[in-house]
Order: C-alpha cells, then structure tokens, then sequence
C-alpha cells in the first residue's frame, strides 16, 4: 500500500456499547431503521441497514415500512426524512450535528433574494435548492437536487426560465457547466470541500501516474478541473465497483474511503488531503458517535419536528425531485 493511503479504522467501541452488527439486530427488532450517509466512520456505516448518498437515503426514508428512523448524518438529512414520511418517528444520535452549507442559507434571506430578482427580471425565479439545507429554504423553493441527480433536475426545468441555485455556488457552478444553464447562484459552500487544494491534489497525481482522480461538485472549480471525474458519492462508488486494481485519489469526505474499501476492496483509494492537513472529515458529521447512536436508539430521542405547513411545501419540493427521471449514465 503507497505511504499516503490512509486507511479509515472502524473507532473502538465504549465498554456499554455493542457491536455495529449487535446493535443493528436490536434496532430490527424493536422496528427501528438506521439509515447512515456514507461519511459516518465505519462503526456507524457497519451499524446502519442502509447506507447511502443523500438521494438514496431520501428514497429509504420515504418508503412507507419505515415507522420509526435513526438517522446518522446531519440535521437537514434527518429533517428530509421526517418531510418524506411525517408519519415516522425519526430521531438522530446528536441535534448538533449541522451542516455549514445548509447554515449558509437562512430562510429569510432567501425569501428577501426572490423578492429582490423577482422585481429585477420581471419574474420569479424558478429555485432549485441542493438538499443540504433547510426545511424552511425547501419550502422556499420550487424543486430540491441532490449531488446525484443535479444535472437532470435543471435539465428538466423549461429553456429560458430564470434559476436560482442554492446554496452552494461550487455544485452550481459545476451544473451551470455540465447543463449549458445560465444559473443565478447563492454563495454558499462546503467547509470540508473548500478545503480541498490543487496543488497537493496535482502532487498527488505525479506521485501516483495513472490514477484516477474523483472529485465531488462542492469542490471548488480548480480542484474540479484537476480530476479526472467529478462525482457525488454514489457516482463515486458506481465507478470504483467498476474499476479493477485502480488508483482512485478521491477529493472527498475521508469516511467516504471506508465505504470505497469494503464495497469494491479490489482498488486503492488515496485521499485527497486539505490545504492544511491530511484530514478532511466533516465535524458536523463527526459530532455522532458510537454512544451517542446507542443512547439515541434506546431513547428514541431526539426527535426532529417540522412545523406542518414548512413540510408540506418542502415536500412538495422533495416530491417533484423524486419524479425526475435518472439520467442512463
Ligand atoms: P452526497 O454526495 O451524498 O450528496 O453528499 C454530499 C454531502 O456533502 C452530504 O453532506
Ligand atoms: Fe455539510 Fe459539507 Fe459536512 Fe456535507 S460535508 S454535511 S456539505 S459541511
């Protein structure tokens, strides 16, 4: 294995804490579903029934079997869940856990920038919102995408409407790019995929001749432009499964390496380091741990609650995502 592999460990487990696989029987039991995104560490991946993106998780969430979800992820994605399914109860190991895109963009602010470009061009905008961000902003909003399906939500959107993306301007940038659409963005970005460097992902790539480079859209522009494939994280892991004994240096979440690890073991993955340091896991993600998802399990607390009239536009965003049809890529 090259020196710069970081293998991701599954954490060591507190002594009141059962095993991932434990812990996944007593929540099957008791009726209770455990969805985890791909960049929770591997104790939390290995605990989930489901793992996946945020596209895919919003679909497990919607199924109506699910009565009651644990989700390990953050905030806006155990909100999504209880839109998706307000029938279900869904509790997450810790209410903390956030999102600094989802912060980027309040409610307010958005509804003051429609107002603002509705007087400018004689016409409201049509606004898709990417799925990292607030109930309040998806009530705001005509359409919800996620890093998976962005290209073929503003493809289905009618030439010549008007578009506002948000919040975050380095997947926007990247639609704008990939669809040919003029798009108004928001400001937002990724902390974790701000971080990302060129230039240490350019020495990656002499270091390693012939690997593949993967970066996810929230990647600024130059990191973008330095890889070979430009992929949320199931695009990511649909090509790794693909791949034989390739090196992939991957410009995303590091927790991301351990689903990449145990799903296609048959290729090297390098993360991508940071401008300043090796790691680059979210903190937010970071914020759940192995006691925390057990406490929450048992307590089925905390819950997350969306004021009813805020859900039922946001889900009328959401639902209109879901009727876009997959592109056959
Ligand atoms: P996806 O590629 O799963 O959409 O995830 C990106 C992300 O940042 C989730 O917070
Ligand atoms: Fe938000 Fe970035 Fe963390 Fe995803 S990785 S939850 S976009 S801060």
């Amino acid at each position: 294995m090259s020196p710069t592999a970081i293998p991701i460990p599954v954490l060591p487990q507190a002594q009141d804490v059962p095993e991932p696989a434990e812990i996944r029987r007593w929540a099957s039991e008791r009726g209770i579903l455990i969805l985890a995104h791909s960049y929770q560490d591997g104790f939390l991946q290995e605990a989930a029934h489901f793992v996946g993106d945020s596209l895919e998780l919003a679909r497990a969430a919607a199924r109506e079997q699910a009565h009651a979800i644990c989700f390990c992820g953050v905030h806006f994605m155990a909100e999504t869940a209880k839109i998706l399914n307000p029938a279900a109860e869904v509790f997450v190991p810790d209410l903390e856990a956030g999102c600094s895109l989802a912060d980027s963009c309040r409610a307010e602010d958005l509804a003051r920038y429609q107002d603002f470009l509705a007087g400018k061009l004689g016409r409201r905008p049509v606004t898709v919102a990417y799925i990292n961000c607030t109930a309040g902003v998806k009530a705001l909003s005509d359409v919800i995408c996620t890093s998976g399906n962005a290209r073929e939500v503003v493809d289905s959107i009618p030439a010549g409407e008007p578009v506002l993306f948000v919040p975050d301007q380095h997947l926007g940038a990247w639609v704008a790019e990939v669809t040919g659409r003029e798009l108004i963005l928001w400001n937002g970005s990724c902390i974790v995929h701000e971080l990302f460097s060129v230039d240490t992902v350019r020495r990656l790539q002499e270091q390693h001749p012939g690997a593949v480079t993967l970066a996810h859209p929230e990647c600024p522009k130059a990191v973008r432009e330095a890889a070979d494939q430009v992929l949320g994280t199931a695009g990511m892991l649909r090509v790794a499964r693909e791949a034989q004994d390739q090196t992939f240096i991957v410009a995303t979440e590091s927790n991301m390496l351990y689903r990449l690890n145990k799903e296609a073991p048959q290729n090297m993955y390098i993360p991508a380091p940071g401008a300043s340091c090796a790691c680059n896991l979210c903190p937010h993600m970071q914020k759940n741990t192995p006691e925390k998802l057990w406490r929450a399990l048992q307590a089925r607390q905390p819950q997350i609650e969306v004021a009813p009239e805020v859900a039922a536009r946001a889900r009328r965003a959401l639902e209109r995502m879901l009727a876009v049809r997959p592109a056959a890529r």
